[in-house]
């Protein structure tokens, strides 16, 4: 399919009030309507958009606003009746037995009151109760059980046909091949249910540095890397990537004997199909719906995967068939959008900055533009090879992300709208800051300024070390430490502590108030955990999370400090490159310098997470069996672990404890075969609050 890029305009402009003839409308929606084709085609089939999520929204909305107009330019060809893209053909092509529909999506919430008042009138009823859930962005996928077994999967295509992807589905550890039977209603002969697969996000980044590191193609984001995952010709290939699913809808409800979704949600897990038990919830009225929406709005940023809304469903099935179908989307239910966190804009120019380690990072600075609420000026290019890679250009139109925490990001180059007059960039062979020559990888994947005593680092170096997660002094901005180090007051991190109030009452736009209160702050910070303590010195490598395993891991400052590299590669987490880095930093006389003086000005540390403290499993091992219904098995494995315990496959003369979910099999038997204790899933919590006596 695909519309050439030449006969179609990305974004037509287009101010809807200004049509008022059928032929301006005739030209408008089909020119509306090639565009969204070639964008359908860009996200569904090539996995590659070229324009963001809210821009692609904004074109749909004024096709349907202007098909709504003129009933007669209404055709059955248009996007707006179809749903996804086409499917690619070498995949096999498989009927879904029931089309699988879009969700109309809204952003507002007076589009949600509508969206109720609809229901209200339509089903006259009151308070409709509805299901609410996450709006997961990953790929839709069905899956058909007969007689319990996996038989087929497929992606949504075109709403009618999908991709056949059963062999690479299978490899999906959370997708059952065999359905379990434990709920009380039979399992129905043919069961067809739909779901979402995602890679979560932390596995995403962990998989794009790993492709980063190995010249390969790096994934735009979450979504894309799930959909280039499963849409692969090689199952070898799927089966390596970290895939997770949860199951939102079954086909053919009512005929399978429920009553509501709620219902539904309820039984699927009993089946051994994964449902979201956190953020599905049912809600009485509108005014739940809307408060679920902003809890979920809220959590969005602490998910370990990406959500783009919330999706809110009619709960009763006899009134989702009272409410009936459009030609793509039920009227039963809306998706209730976040505001988008990717959107197009120019590069204006590209600037170095100089960080606290010396390393320069190349950054755009952008012609603002709002992203999820939020105006957003610079983004970062990472480095010489991936400006090269991405082939980004001052003067490029591109699309930034603005994801979790980290700072936005250039996600990609529209190559569509180069005029020719963009200019190519390249590091400068100068430090920006001290002038001194910098060198660069062969790999053009770092820039370094050698010099330890450039202005530049050591501003960022005190600016990190008084950081929220660092010591969280928060009246020392970045213009106060610009200040203090122009006066000649601070050169490093332990000069805050020589810091007078007088001397900083020398100073321009400090009252005695705003000292004293400067100088307490800094006098607090001496009450300092560990972990914040090791995350302040900036050790490469160490942020947040490596700190407080070190912290976990050793008692104190003295022990760890005393570790060599072997020591600390002992450590799960920690790999060769962290424990060189912590291992050279704790060898380096400056650094041990600063420590020393940070020490005489009377820092006292305590380690609150040391795991000599409270090591509910040390040192048990453990297998875990069938499905659980509180942790993902990721998750189990990584509490196990944290409380110094060690989770392990197959059960062993070793294993201290089989526990068992729902389906367990064969390694129960091998355990009572062993004399291993198997404890249920309320067993193994109650082992973990240490209520349960250890064998
Ligand atoms: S229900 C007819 N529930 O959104 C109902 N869909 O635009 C449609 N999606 O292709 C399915 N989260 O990929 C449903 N909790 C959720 C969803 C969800 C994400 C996706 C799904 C679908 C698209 C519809």
């Amino acid at each position: 399919m695909a519309e050439t890029k030449s006969d179609i305009k990305l974004i037509p402009d287009m101010d809807i009030d200004e049509i008022s003839s059928k032929g301006d409308a005739e030209d408008a929606i089909e020119t509306l309507r090639k565009a969204i084709r070639y964008h359908d085609y860009r996200y569904y089939v090539e996995d590659d958009p070229v324009i963001s999520d809210a821009e692609y929204d904004k074109l749909m909305d004024t096709l349907e606003k202007l098909e709504d107009e003129y009933p007669d330019l209404q055709t059955e060809d248009s996007p707006t009746r179809q749903v996804g893209g086409e499917p690619k053909e070498e995949f096999g092509l498989v009927d879904h037995p029931e089309q699988m529909l879009s969700l109309k999506s809204v952003n507002e919430e007076k589009d949600v009151k509508n969206f109720d008042e609809t229901c209200r009138d339509e089903l006259d009823i009151d308070a409709p109760k509805y299901v609410c859930e996450p709006k997961y962005d990953g790929l839709a996928v069905e899956l058909i059980y007969e007689k319990g077994i996996l038989k087929q999967a497929s992606t949504r295509g075109d709403g009618q046909n999908g991709e056949d992807i059963t062999d690479n589905v299978r490899t999906i550890n959370e997708v059952p091949l065999k359905l379990l039977d434990e709920a009380d209603c039979d399992l129905p002969e043919t069961l067809v249910v739909r779901g979402e697969a995602y890679i979560p996000k932390e596995k995403f980044s962990e998989m794009n540095r790993r492709r980063a590191e190995e010249n390969e193609k790096t994934f735009a984001n979450p979504r894309n890397a799930a959909a280039g995952s499963l849409r692969q010709l090689d199952p070898k290939v799927t089966a390596n990537r970290p895939l997770h699913i949860y199951i939102y809808q079954m086909a053919s409800a009512e005929e399978h004997g429920f009553e509501s979704h709620w219902e539904v949600l309820q039984t699927l897990p009993k089946w051994g199909l994964r449902v979201n038990k956190d953020l599905s919830v049912q809600c009485k009225d509108i005014d739940e719906v809307i408060e679920q929406y902003q809890h979920s709005k809220e959590v969005r940023e602490d998910l370990d995967y990406e959500i783009d809304g919330m999706v809110c469903k009619v709960d009763d099935l006899k009134s989702r068939k009272k409410l009936g179908n459009r030609s793509n989307s039920p009227r039963w239910a809306i998706a209730w959008k976040f505001p988008s966190k990717r959107e197009r804009t120019v590069i204006r120019d590209i600037k170095v900055q100089v960080g606290r380690t010396g390393k320069l990072t190349p950054v755009a600075h952008l012609k603002p533009v709002d992203i999820g609420g939020v105006e957003v000026t610079r983004a970062s290019l990472h480095n010489q090879n991936e400006i090269e890679e991405k082939d980004i250009r001052i003067g490029d139109t591109v699309i930034v992300e603005r994801a979790g925490d980290v700072i936005p990001q250039v996600i990609k180059l529209i190559s569509d709208e180069r005029d020719g007059s963009e200019e190519k960039f390249t590091m400068p062979d100068e430090c920006p800051v001290c002038g001194g020559e910098v060198v660069m990888s062969e790999d053009k994947k770092q820039t370094q300024c050698p010099n330890i005593d450039c202005e530049a680092q050591k501003r960022e170096r005190i600016q990190h070390f008084v950081a929220k997660e660092a010591m969280d002094i928060e009246g020392l901005g970045k213009k106060r430490i610009v200040k203090l180090m122009n006066n000649g007051l601070i050169e490093d991190a332990p000069d805050l502590y020589d810091l007078t109030k007088e001397e900083l009452m020398g100073l321009e736009r400090f009252g005695e108030k705003s000292a004293q209160n400067l100088i307490d702050e800094i006098e607090e910070s001496k009450e300092q955990t560990l972990d914040r303590f090791l995350y302040a010195l900036g050790i490469p490598h160490v942020g947040s999370h490596m700190a407080r395993l070190l912290a976990e891991n050793f008692d104190t400052l003295g022990d760890l400090k005393k570790a060599d590299e072997p020591a600390l590669t002992d450590i799960n987490e920690i790999g060769p490159e962290v424990a060189r880095a912590v291992s050279v930093f704790f060898n380096e006389e400056r650094n041990l310098e600063i420590i020393d003086k940070l020490m005489d000005a009377g820092f006292k540390l305590k380690n609150p997470h040391a795991k000599s403290g409270d090591q509910p499993l040390g040192g048990l091992k453990f297998v875990f069996t069938g499905q659980l219904e509180k942790w993902s098995r990721d998750e189990v494995k990584e509490l196990v672990e944290r409380l110094g315990g060690r989770a392990t496959s197959s059960v062993s003369q070793e294993t201290d404890y089989v526990v068992k979910g729902a389906g367990s099999g064969s390694k129960v038997d091998d355990a009572r075969e062993n004399d291993i204790p198997i404890l249920d899933e309320d067993e193994f919590k109650e082992l973990l609050e240490g209520k349960k006596n250890r064998v």
